[in-house]
């Protein structure tokens, strides 16, 4: 931290946050809110001089509470810049009457009540997140008696009070009577691969956490005995099983299942244990005079705003979703913003300098080359058919299209440097002024002619998404599965770019079914970009019913590319549904599906 407040080439911009963001990769532009301090940082030389008159003391965050703070604070020993902050809101105020003794003490005349938040607008061609993690808070398992019983903390917890800077100056002792403590069991998993209550994920960093401070424990006072309720041990990194085998060999006892109940002996504050000790099948019970709660990572829950500024989606638990889990493992979906730490997933220090370097040479990249090269596949807006209505602004996912304005007949216009390729906004205009590159209209058409061209009723119309779908029928096909040869497969980049005129179009060249297939919700690769193909698809099934054409012959699916046996079964599900199309039906849809137009001039005739 020291040396990136000292670098040259780096601002830090503590106490700060983003308000907007705009731009696209390359050209970001950045407004952030740096907020008031109170106190001039740069003339602040950390006398404490101000912390020791001001009356006020709160619990120190820092400390997770062990200990107490003033209004005006230096927020950790190590806080870059090494300055005083006041909290305002503990802060008795400046009228003079009320307090103001900081006031009166600093000699360099720090204090600055006066200070306004300064918005500072940034122009950057790259952008980092490592907005880092929350960590689980076990209030909720009741079983363990966290916040009932003064001596179960977590591990968190454990972490200032075994550290030389923590409340205690690093002098181990129990919260509830201030002494130290002869027995300590560690419970693993607390909020972690659990179905029911916290988080179903493994948060990564717990078992070697646990062992670290066992081995800590030993290192500094050999006489307590400490014992670990695990599930399983997840020792995989460089060096960690010998630390494993270290911890065991000086005498910590690991005991392979999760404790039911903690209950406190009201008397002398230990803690006893009831386990079932899944090695030996036998109920056993422990009695301890601490508990640490092994408690596990959750992703930053105050993170939407950023997300929403960023166009970056998250996975099913939270944290921010990577472009590609394999092959672009730093870059987030939206180009020019790269992913570092624990926003991406939970990680160790060592994982997270790995992720934070690959990102800044990700970055550099993009910095060096000066120029970047645009993807083949943009969307293109034909101004003179665009009637400004805005929807293809407001469906795009990295917010490529720049405002259009109907008054001023102003067209929206795809930034290309911004534009992924999606293909949703052409899927959404309702005018057909927008075309893609590689993806147009005409092809799409051209390829639905050709394959019902000859016995459409034996033909299922499938739309597969490039990145999942599709890839899932190549999956299949690699795997020898077996499956019925009635499908015909367009593909599509994304499920996003299958615009409602294809399917009705395939309806009315005679195919008894369409399935519509892309990938899982938080998996598609243009951010949300499928969840504008459901509410398609919902309003086609809608639009289908009205006509009188059976809804089931259009479906929808979502196949990843690592489901080749979900594709085969799709496929023999809607071959089933095809067998029961009557030409009767095909004949009616083709007929109730023709557009307006050719309706009137066939009753005209
Ligand atoms: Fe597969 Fe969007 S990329 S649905």
């Amino acid at each position: 931290m020291m040396d990136v407040g000292r670098h040259p080439k780096v601002e830090l911009m503590t106490f700060s946050e983003v308000e907007s963001v705009s731009g696209y990769v390359g050209n970001f532009k950045v407004v952030v809110r740096k907020k008031a301090t109170y106190v001039n940082n740069k003339e602040c030389t950390a006398c404490a001089e101000c912390a020791k008159v001001c009356p006020v003391a709160v619990p120190d965050e820092f400390q997770m509470g062990f200990s107490s703070r003033k209004a005006v604070y230096l927020p950790f020993p190590q806080a870059v810049p090494s300055s005083y902050i006041i909290d305002m809101k503990a802060c008795l105020g400046n009228n003079p009457i009320a307090c103001a003794k900081c006031l009166d003490v600093c000699e360099k005349k720090c204090i600055d009540f006066d200070m306004q938040d300064e918005l500072v607008t940034l122009e950057v061609g790259a952008i980092i997140v490592a907005i880092g993690n929350d960590v689980y808070d076990p209030t909720e398992l009741d079983e363990y008696g966290y916040r009932s019983f003064p001596n179960v903390i977590t591990s968190m917890e454990f972490e200032r009070l075994i550290c030389a800077g923590g409340p205690t100056e690093g002098h181990f002792i129990r919260p509830g009577d201030r002494k130290r403590p002869k027995s300590i069991g560690f419970i693993q998993c607390v909020g972690s691969r659990s179905q029911k209550r916290g988080n179903p994920y493994c948060s990564n960093i717990c078992c070697m956490n646990t062992i670290k401070d066992t081995v800590l424990l030993k290192d500094h006072y050999p006489e307590i005995q400490s014992t670990v309720f695990y599930m399983d041990i997840r020792a995989f990194g460089k060096g960690f099983e010998d630390l494993y085998m270290k911890s065991k060999a000086e005498g910590v006892k690991y005991v392979r299942g999760l404790p039911g109940e903690v209950e406190e002996d009201p008397a002398t504050g230990n803690l006893i244990v009831t386990v079932e000790n899944t090695t030996t099948g036998k109920i056993e019970r422990h009695e301890f005079e601490m508990l640490v709660l092994s408690v596990g990572l959750l992703a930053r829950q105050d993170s939407a705003a950023l997300r929403h500024l960023l166009t970056l989606s998250r996975t099913s638990d939270g944290f921010l979703m990577e472009s590609h889990p394999k092959l672009k493992p730093v870059d987030a979906p939206t180009r020019g913003v790269y992913l570092a730490g624990c926003a991406e997933s939970p990680k160790d220090v060592k994982d997270s300098v790995t992720q934070a370097s690959a990102a800044a040479a990700r970055a550099n990249i993009v910095l060096s080359a000066g120029r970047i090269a645009v993807e083949a596949i943009t969307a293109h807006i034909d101004p003179d058919l665009c009637k400004y209505c805005g929807l293809c602004v407001k469906v795009c996912p990295y917010k490529a299209i720049t405002p259009t304005d109907r008054k001023a007949k102003i067209p929206p216009r795809v930034i290309e440097a911004a534009c992924a390729g999606c293909g949703t906004c052409g899927a959404e205009c309702p005018f057909g002024a927008i075309e893609m590159h590689h993806f147009n209209d005409a092809q799409i058409y051209a390829q639905i002619d050709a394959m019902l061209e000859n016995k459409p009723e034996e033909k299922v119309v499938v739309f597969a998404c490039n990145w999942c779908s599709y890839a899932g029928g190549d999956f299949a096909g690699i795997s020898r599965l077996q499956y019925p040869t009635s499908n015909r497969v367009i593909r599509t980049m994304c499920s996003g770019r299958v615009k409602e005129e294809f399917v009705l179009y395939a309806f009315r060249r005679g195919a008894p079914i369409v399935l519509v297939s892309g990938c899982h919700f938080a998996d598609c690769h243009y951010i949300n970009a499928n969840r504008q193909t459901q509410i398609r698809v919902e309003k086609l099934w809608d639009k289908l019913e009205k006509a009188g054409v059976r809804p089931e012959r259009l479906q929808l699916e979502w196949i990843s590319a690592a489901e080749g046996q979900k594709y085969a079964e799709v496929m023999r599900a809607v071959e089933e549904l095809r067998k029961k199309v009557t030409p009767e039906e095909i004949a009616f849809a083709k007929s109730a599906l023709a557009p307006k137009k050719a309706k009137e001039a066939a009753a005209v005739s």
